[in-house]
């Protein structure tokens, strides 16, 4: 399960950490009220939708 840490400041950092093969929807409308996930509130705002990130399956070998 994908877990989120924020770091306050004047411009704040989410980080999400994805489990490996964790597909999720991220909030690029600013409007979720789940946000940093989406939770199809864009639906409001034509033209705006999530960005969709996938975790790959197995972890990279660094080659
Ligand atoms: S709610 Fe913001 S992109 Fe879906």
């Amino acid at each position: 399960m994908a877990t989120v840490q924020t770091q306050s400041s004047e411009h704040p950092l989410t980080t999400v950490k994805l489990e490996p093969g964790e597909r999720v929807a991220l909030c690029r409308c600013f409007a979720s009220g789940k946000f940093p996930f989406c939770d199809g509130s864009h639906k409001q705002h034509p033209g705006k939708g999530p960005v969709i990130v996938e975790a790959p399956k197995s972890a990279p070998t660094g080659d």
